[in-house]
C-alpha cells in the first residue's frame, strides 16, 4: 500500500523514556511482536532483504531470538543461539563488548557452526554495533563466514552501520531513529 514498511513498523514500537538509565530512550520491540501482522511484515521484510544462501541465522539473546526463529525458517536455514556467557551448557567461545548502558560478554557453543557456513546475524535493534560485532567474531572464530547482519531498528546515531561498515559487514535495518 502506500503506507511504508518502515511506517508501519514505526507505528508498532513503542519508546520509553529513561528505560533502563535516566537519558535513554527504549525502543521496544515488545508492541510489534504482539500484532501479528507487523511481526509478519518485519520477518518477511527481512528475509526479503536477504539474496545470497544462508547456511544459520544467528540469533542474539534475548530479543533476536523471537526474530531469529521465524527468520531461519523462511530462509531454510539453521538457527544458532548467541547468548550472554554462562547460559549454554556445552564448551563455548566468549567475547565481550560495550553497549549504549554498560558491558556484557556473549557466547557461543565452539561447535555450532562448521567451517564455511555462511552466517546471518540477526538482531531485534543496532544501537553501537557493539553485539552485532562481538557475534560476527564469535561466528568467525568458530570458522563461519558472515554473510550480513539484519535488524528491525537502527539507532543511527549510535554509529553501528558505520561500525559494521567498516568491520565489512553488510547491514540492513528496517526502521531508524535519530
Ligand atoms: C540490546 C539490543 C541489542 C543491543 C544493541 O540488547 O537487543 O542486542 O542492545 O546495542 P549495541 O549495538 O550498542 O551493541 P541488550 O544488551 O539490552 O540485551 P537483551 O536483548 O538481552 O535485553
Ligand atoms: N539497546 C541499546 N540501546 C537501546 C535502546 N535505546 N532501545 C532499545 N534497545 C537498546
Amino acid at each position: 500500500g502506500v503506507t511504508s514498511v518502515a511506517e508501519r513498523l514505526a507505528a508498532l514500537v513503542r519508546t520509553i523514556p529513561d528505560f533502563p538509565r535516566p537519558g535513554i530512550q527504549f525502543r521496544d520491540i515488545t508492541t510489534l511482536l504482539l500484532d501479528p501482522e507487523g511481526f509478519q511484515l518485519a520477518v518477511d521484510a527481512l528475509a526479503d532483504s536477504v539474496s545470497g544462501p544462508v547456511d544459520l541465522v544467528a540469533a542474539i539473546e534475548a530479543r533476536g531470538f523471537a526474530f531469529g526463529g521465524p527468520l531461519a525458517l523462511r530462509l531454510g536455514a539453521g538457527m544458532l543461539l548467541i547468548r550472554k556467557d554462562g547460559k549454554l551448557p556445552g564448551e563455548t567461545i566468549a567475547e565481550d563488548y560495550a553497549l549504549e548502558y554498560g558491558t556484557d560478554r556473549l557466547a557461543m557453543h565452539v561447535d555450532a557452526c562448521a567451517p564455511g557456513k555462511r552466517v546471518l546475524i540477526v538482531d531485534d535493534l543496532l544501537a553501537t554495533g557493539g553485539t552485532a560485532l562481538a557475534a560476527a567474531r564469535l561466528v568467525e572464530r568458530a570458522g563461519g563466514t558472515v554473510v550480513g547482519a539484519r535488524f528491525i531498528v537502527d539507532l543511527i546515531d549510535l554509529g553501528g552501520s558505520d561500525a559494521l561498515r567498516a568491520a565489512g559487514v553488510d547491514s540492513v535495518s528496517l526502521l531508524t531513529y535519530e
